[in-house]
């Protein structure tokens, strides 16, 4: 055991080799967090962060969505994926940071609903890209067709979390507008569950305004999913955060930014719903002066201030941040992809989780055509309208579904477990902030309210099925009871003839009618 001298030697040579870690290098040693732990995952994560960028720019520009997805296979596990939209493109000189920087975006400190949030997607897929094949990523991408469209080829630095832009030129391109992603990784292209193919599909399914061409590789039949309606959803807003989702720490640090000269204007200016007269009470509760400079306030005095917002009515966050798929929409979009015999959506009003807005919409297709006998019921998670594939285990919206009691809904179910049932089931959440349980963004957070919002609205349409069963219970039975008299009948309407000497057909018609009737009173 060293003695205590030897002690300090040693924290002298840990201190030197302390080192500051950049994102990068982070992100490249913990890539699985960011959705690549697997080739196969990792061409899918790749895809999804480049459409789900493609589709948050169409939407903000009020512009209809046409993407187009290309995987082009180069080697066994090497492929090149092109994502192009004809959205408003990237201005030249925020193109490099956007694809060769971690933890850059216009997303991540507002409150809007957007598929994007953290800044690090498609960043992120070039990373990868470059680690595992040292090829750069391409980018072209033109604002306005009197421009030119400009083209990039760019890789990051991962010590300095910085683009190195390795060639930029003007080139010739068809589109007046947009942006065009192309990455080469290595990975792995299957088909069938968890596939780029589903992928693909079900983001038609959640985006019906969108019109989506993709290529698989190999020369696999392109499909064009064109838009079943056409027109955008309303846009949502960008609002302010609720006082109720402040955190104490969150607090100090605004209290210290502030422009503002009185707390009750900080009150005011910084949160949503809080009018001047919230603000008064919040600052007697708390017990200032409205008019004390929000500077001069100590970490005490923010602990008080932070106790008297919590103790204060505040109404609810405004709504108009989020932007829902809708009933009809999720209704049409289900009978577009799934031959059933009965279907069904529910969209509830929003709730708030931690202060930030949330909604949650469910649809069902009972007695899907063809599906295997005993197996359980499909679930299909959506999250701003992003189709999730992966961690469906670790969902809470996973948890929702299987913590519905469908037994009351004559589905069967096992303990625990998604029902069995020919049956495919939508949960979509629409928030401003997705409490995803990491930066993969594939499952979400438990947070409570989230689970009993989304079982409620499971109820809600299940009630609905269980209706649509009883009476197609009830229309069994009667056909079983009538085919059972009209095996008989025959003979009985020989017998009559030969005894009336009437016509045997029209005793036939009697004994009919006579059947049908009686059967669906009940009363045979
Ligand atoms: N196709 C595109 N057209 C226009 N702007 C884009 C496009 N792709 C990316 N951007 C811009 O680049 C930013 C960074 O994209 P990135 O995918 O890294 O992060 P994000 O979408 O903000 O969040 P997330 O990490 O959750 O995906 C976006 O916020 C957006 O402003
Ligand atoms: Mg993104």
């Amino acid at each position: 055991m060293p003695n205590n001298q030897g002690i300090g030697s040693i924290a002298r040579a840990m201190a030197l080799k302390q080192k500051e870690i950049s994102v990068s290098e982070f992100f490249q040693k913990n890539r699985h967090l960011l959705g690549y732990d697997n080739p196969t995952r990792a061409l899918l994560t790749a895809v999804k962060e480049a459409v789900d960028n493609s589709l948050d720019a169409c939407e903000e520009a009020g512009i209809l969505p046409e993407i187009t997805v290309k995987i082009l296979q180069k080697a066994e596990n090497r492929f090149r994926i092109i994502v192009e939209d004809n959205g408003p493109g990237i201005v030249k000189s925020q193109i490099p940071k956007i694809f060769g920087k971690l933890l850059y975006g216009s997303k991540f400190h507002r409150l809007k609903m957007s598929r994007g949030q953290q800044g690090i997607g498609i960043s992120g897929a070039v990373l990868y890209g470059q680690l595992t094949t040292g090829n750069p990523s391409i980018i072209i991408s033109r604002i306005d067709p009197n421009r030119s469209a400009y083209r990039y080829e760019i890789f990051i630095d991962t010590k300095a979390n910085e683009p190195i832009i390795q060639r930029e030129q003007i080139v010739k391109w068809d589109k007046p507008h947009g942006t065009q992603v192309e990455i080469e990784i290595e990975g792995r292209y299957l088909r069938g569950d968890r596939s780029i193919d589903e992928y693909v599909q079900l983001c038609a399914l959640s985006n019906p305004y969108a019109t989506i061409e993709y290529f698989p590789p190999n020369g696999t039949q392109s499909l064009k999913m064109k838009r079943i309606i056409k027109q955008l959803p309303t846009p949502p807003k960008t609002i302010k955060p609720h006082p109720y989702g402040v955190e104490l720490g969150n607090l100090i640090e605004l209290l210290s930014y502030t422009k503002t000269k009185r707390v009750v204007d900080f009150l005011r200016r910084e949160f949503s719903r809080v009018s001047e007269q919230k603000a008064i009470e919040i600052c007697q509760k708390a017990g200032f002066e409205p008019k004390t400079s929000p500077r001069k306030l100590t970490r005490e005095d923010a602990e008080k201030l932070y106790n008297a917002i919590n103790q204060t009515k505040i109404m609810a966050p405004p709504l108009n941040c989020l932007s829902p798929i809708g009933e009809e929409e999720i209704i049409s979009s289900l009978k577009q992809n799934f031959e059933a015999q009965f279907y069904s959506a529910r969209s509830r009003k929003p709730e708030v989780y931690r202060g930030n807005p949330f909604q949650i919409e469910v649809g069902i297709a009972y007695g899907i055509r063809d599906y295997p006998q005993g197996e359980s019921a499909k679930l299909i998670r959506f999250a701003n309208k992003v189709p999730l594939l992966y961690q469906q285990g670790a969902c809470a919206l996973t948890k929702a579904v299987t913590g519905v009691d469908w037994k009351n809904y004559l589905v069967n179910q096992p303990k625990n477990a998604l029902p069995e049932a020919p049956l495919v089931i939508i949960v979509h959440i629409a928030s401003v902030w997705v409490p995803f349980t990491s930066e993969a963004k594939e499952a979400i957070a438990h947070y409570p309210e989230i689970i009993k919002e989304t079982k409620l609205a499971l109820q809600e349409v299940g009630r609905e099925l269980a209706i649509f069963l009883r009476k197609k219970q009830i229309a069994e039975y009667e056909r079983k009871r009538r085919s059972i008299f009209e095996l008989y009948s025959e003979e009985v309407a020989k017998s009559l003839q030969k005894l009336s000497h009437k016509d045997e057909k029209e005793i036939k018609r009697m004994l009919h009618d006579l059947i049908k009737k009686f059967t669906k009173k009940g009363e045979i």
